[in-house]
């Protein structure tokens, strides 16, 4: 294990965010602002860190295996895998939330098994089985608003952060399953051997 402090920062608004947050609190690495590179890692040894710019559906399996010792994962993605890491704190940004959604005017019909497509398998098979309703999920992996337009599936369970995907695809959201923010995470075996970097750096964060 290394000295430095590893950390996943999921690509992005939020990952940018983050970084800018912790370059204020002195963590910084220069060369993560140059926008020609195509690296990966960025380190600053002076600074006792590491960088790495992850898929953001990436970060909890970096940290859950120790590749990475913190970083920063949805709330989303969290109770998609439980991940087995500590989830250290809210960060109280990439606020949005877990919804249901539908064309306007949808009626269940409890005749008929709902079709679901998502991007979050375990999440909607739990939301669903919570009220005891039969469910067939597709898993897809982007542009979920599709499948309701095209009769794919009957509903989405989806992220909606400002409602605009939805509202332009002539959806609505009919249940919000659970409100989501960032959250800062650590790998267990990390935490215990690099207790007082990443404490003093989650610090830089709340
Ligand atoms: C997410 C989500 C919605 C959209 C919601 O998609 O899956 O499609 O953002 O944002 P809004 O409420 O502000 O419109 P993302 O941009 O991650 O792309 P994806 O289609 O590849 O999942």
């Amino acid at each position: 294990m290394s000295d430095l402090i590893n950390i996943a920062l999921p690509k992005g608004r939020l990952g940018e965010k983050v970084y800018n947050m912790l370059a204020a609190a002195g963590y910084d690495c220069p060369e993560i602002n140059d926008k020609d590179t195509r690296k990966l890692t960025f380190e600053n040894p002076e600074k006792g860190v590491r960088y790495f710019w992850v898929k953001p559906s990436d970060v909890a399996i970096y940290v859950e295996r120790g590749a990475a010792d913190i970083g920063i994962a949805g709330k989303d993605i969290i109770l998609e895998y439980s991940p087995d890491v500590y989830e250290l704190c809210d960060l109280g940004i990439g606020k949005c939330r877990m919804c249901v959604a539908a064309p306007k005017g949808f009626k269940y019909d409890n005749e008929k098994t709902l079709t679901v497509a998502t991007k979050f398998p375990h999440i909607a098979a739990g939301h669903y089985a919570s009220k005891s309703i039969d469910i067939d999920i597709i898993k897809l992996n982007g542009s979920i608003e599709l499948a309701p337009i095209l009769k794919l599936s009957d509903v989405i369970v989806d992220i909606v952060e400002t409602g605009k995907t939805l509202i332009e695809n002539d959806l609505e959201p009919i249940e919000t399953i659970i409100p989501i923010s960032a959250r800062l995470i650590a790998n267990k075996a990390s935490y215990k051997f690099k207790a007082e970097g990443i404490k003093k750096l989650a610090n830089a964060l709340v």
